[in-house]
């Protein structure tokens, strides 16, 4: 069986019909997803907190995402896989291309992502020079944040929403092929979902993303501290995990997730 691939989401995002998301890092999850309907396999550096209990990204090396991804790979079949490149895995144009093709090679990466904006225009230029597909990731920037207070909403102001929305197209400019739109109000979200061509994923940033991404503990409320609004839990009311999971498929699919209480404006 092979694997998705960026047209079927392109094609997905022309026809209207949602993309579902989800953090994978091991097996037996990637594999129950995908069986459930989940299409991208997001083998996130949120593995620092929600596997490793780090406060915060930054300390997830390349080969945490590596040993991750591999599981990943080897739990499933046709899922669409994208690994996150950690902090500090980006900061020159070679290290960048050296450090995907890590992932590529032996992670089981079929698309990277990394985080930031106009910022990041050379790191994603080489990449796309390299053939290596990248997701970009917008809004809020865990890599970004050192203090638990620092996990804000984004673009609220109308200065910060149009250079989202710039660095959006900027990036597109560049040649990603998806975007991660993070903790900003809905109404931007919406624009630049409009405004760009490629399918924008979102979490927290409401409805009508082309789809929607969660860490899966978040989606199973079994994270522990401090719960955004954005997140709810699919496992409430359902007798097994894969029904949580199918529960949220379709929540995604019918656009009833997120709602307005999961959503800033
Ligand atoms: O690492 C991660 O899980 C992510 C999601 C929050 C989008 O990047």
């Amino acid at each position: 069986m092979s694997r998705l691939d960026l047209n079927t989401f392109m094609q997905m995002k022309q026809r209207g019909e949602k993309i579902a998301v989800l953090t994978a890092y091991d097996v037996s999850f990637a594999g129950l997803f995908e069986q459930a309907g989940v299409e991208v396999l997001l083998v996130g550096d949120s593995l620092g907190m929600v596997i490793q209990g780090q406060a915060s990204t930054r300390p997830v090396s390349l080969a945490d995402m590596v040993y991750h991804g591999q599981a990943v790979a080897r739990g499933s079949q046709q899922g669409y896989i994208v690994v996150d490149m950690p902090y500090n895995t980006y900061q020159t144009t070679t290290e960048t291309v050296e450090n995907a093709r890590v992932l590529v090679g032996q992670a089981g990466a079929q698309m990277v992502k990394l985080e930031g904006g106009r910022e990041q225009l050379e790191a994603i230029n080489a990449l796309v020079a390299a053939s290596i597909p990248v997701c970009g990731h917008l809004g809020l920037l865990p890599q970004s944040v050192t203090t638990p207070d620092g996990y804000r909403v984004q673009g609220r102001d109308a200065a910060s929403a149009e250079r989202i929305l710039e660095d959006a197209v900027l990036l597109e400019q560049a040649g990603i092929g998806m975007l991660v739109l993070e903790c900003v109000p809905a109404g931007l979200a919406k624009r630049i979902s409009q405004r760009l061509l490629i399918p924008v994923i979102g979490i927290g940033a409401g409805v009508d993303c082309d789809g929607q991404v969660l860490v899966c503990y978040d989606m199973l409320g079994i994270s522990g501290g401090h719960k955004a609004r954005f997140v709810h839990n699919f496992l409430a009311g359902q007798d097994s995990i894969e029904a949580a999971v199918r529960a949220y498929v379709k929540a995604v699919k019918d656009a009833r997730y997120p709602a307005v209480e999961h959503t800033y404006q």
